[in-house]
């Protein structure tokens, strides 16, 4: 169990990082002691900012000797809490933001290797600079960093093509509990050498080791893009035109985002500079993109004539096809903006859920009777990635009610909506982790032998309990 910091400890974890590399004043620390949502707000004594891996190494060394408890700390741009401190004052937090080199492009292996520090948006562009793709894409990529993609094995907008950071990644540097650096930084397709060690520490949110740097695999660049809003009545139709898309131009599919009706609503009035640029009304909207390194692929005249087809068959109403880059954008700002467009709106009930692709509809339908009868104050706002079928099964509270009642719903409605996503073979948290917010639900429903095998793993890597204790795994005395 964690122990209360000493001051000789204190000044020497400072002396480990140097002068101007830590920060203890109320000002300086607010930033890493409360989470994006604000659901939760810790302390602690001090945040060390270290700038190579030796520093973090040394940290872990005395923390481990101490028995501290450490926090790794990224963009800060998580749902579940993760990356905050407790509020005994006794944690210190690791921010990882000055370890933002990239180390390595190397173009022909189509890899690169990239600190955790670094945002992913800079990674996207080291990536881009050498004409590479990095895929990863998600509406925080200018904070969210690449140690925080790792930990939370992020998911984002172009998973149905390119996999979640985990099939993303070829090696990993990994600084463990006890100060030793597990130097992991392969970058094979192919490496068939005993246990798959580095895959542990990948949506481990930070309790099994820090995670320093990664080998992350690289694509072609897209050379030709196409890009459709389409309205649809239903999410069965969705899955109609999904289907027709992947058998028309398979992998070319890169992303299927589902939109309902309210959320495009909230979008255009609380985000400036979103419109919606469908004439007719629909229930739902599908952002659809194709994409292709090859440029003579002509994926407009593709996507144009499968929605064609689509329509004739009595699958969509209204569509739109981008034809221009900047139509493209407006289509994915519209998308990116909900999250942003109902924290405007007022509370909001949050649930990242996901099915298998195929009981998209019968999640919504059942969901939309559960909110009905167990949160009459909300509204269904059910958006994102349709086609990996993992919904932000979201409830909005309805102008005018009291935001106060409408959230004491909240525990009944989650318990119902997460047994409707169990009976249907789904996942209590899709992409976002379970961190702090789910750890009591994910301990209640985990299969209890996994659960028995991630606490023996706990153990084995962190004896002492001192990494990020209090998320993920509710610990056991040791
Ligand atoms: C998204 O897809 O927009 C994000 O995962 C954030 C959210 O849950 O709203
Ligand atoms: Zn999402």
């Amino acid at each position: 169990m964690p122990r209360p910091l000493k001051s000789g400890t204190l000044a020497e974890l400072k002396a480990a990082v140097g002068s101007g590399a830590w920060l203890d004043a109320a000002d300086d620390i607010a930033p890493f002691i409360s989470d994006f949502r604000r659901l939760y707000r810790g302390a602690t004594p001090v945040v060390l900012l270290p700038r190579s891996v030796d520093q973090i190494a040394r940290i872990m060394q005395i923390c481990n000797r101490e028995e501290i408890a450490v926090v790794p700390h990224g963009g800060n741009t998580g749902y579940c809490g993760g990356a905050t401190p407790d509020e005994s004052g006794s944690q210190i937090v690791l921010s990882m933001r000055r370890l933002n080199r990239v180390r390595q492009m190397d173009a022909a292996n189509y890899s690169m290797i990239i600190e955790a520090g670094c945002t992913l948006a800079e990674a996207q562009a080291a990536a881009s600079g050498a004409d590479r793709l990095f895929p990863l894409s998600l509406g925080s990529e200018g904070s969210a960093q690449i140690g925080g993609n790792l930990s939370t094995n992020a998911g984002g907008t172009a998973v149905l093509r390119y996999g979640m950071m985990r099939d993303l990644v070829l090696g990993l540097e990994v600084v463990l509990a006890d100060g030793r650096v597990l130097a992991g930084l392969k970058s094979l397709r192919k490496d068939n050498t005993g246990y798959d060690v580095k895959s542990l520490f990948i949506g481990a949110e930070g309790t099994l080791g820090v995670i320093t740097a990664a080998s992350l695999k690289l694509f072609p660049k897209p050379a030709d893009t196409a890009t459709a809003l389409v309205g649809i009545a239903s999410p069965a139709q969705a899955l109609a035109i999904l289907a027709r898309l992947r058998s028309a131009a398979g992998d070319q599919v890169t992303a299927f985002e589902l939109i309902p009706r309210l959320a495009v609503e909230l979008t255009v009035k609380h985000i400036a500079g979103v419109a919606n640029p469908l004439d007719q009304e629909a229930s739902w909207f599908l952002l659809a993109e194709l994409s292709s390194p090859n440029p003579r692929q002509d994926l407009i005249t593709l996507l144009t004539s499968e929605l064609h087809e689509a329509a004739a068959a009595g699958l969509l109403g209204d569509a739109l096809i981008a034809t221009s880059l900047a139509q493209a954008q407006a289509m994915w700002k519209l998308r990116e903006s909900v999250p942003e467009a109902q924290r405007h709106h007022g509370a909001s009930l949050k649930h990242d859920v996901s099915v298998p692709v195929s009981s998209i509809p019968r999640l919504i339908e059942d969901g939309s009777q559960l909110v009905r009868r167990l949160a009459p104050e909300g509204d269904l706002i059910a958006y994102g990635h349709l086609g990996d079928g993992n919904l932000h099964f979201n409830v909005g509270q309805k102008p005018g009610a009291d935001a106060q009642v409408f959230l004491t719903r909240g525990p009944t409605l989650e318990h119902a909506i997460f047994d409707l996503v169990e009976s249907l073979g789904g996942s209590i948290s899709a992409e976002h982790g379970i961190g702090r917010l789910r750890m009591a639900e994910f301990a209640r429903r985990a299969d209890p032998v996994e659960l028995a095998v991630m606490r023996d793993l706990k153990r084995a890597l962190d004896p002492k309990g001192i990494l990020n204790p209090g998320k993920v795994l509710i610990q056991e005395p040791v």
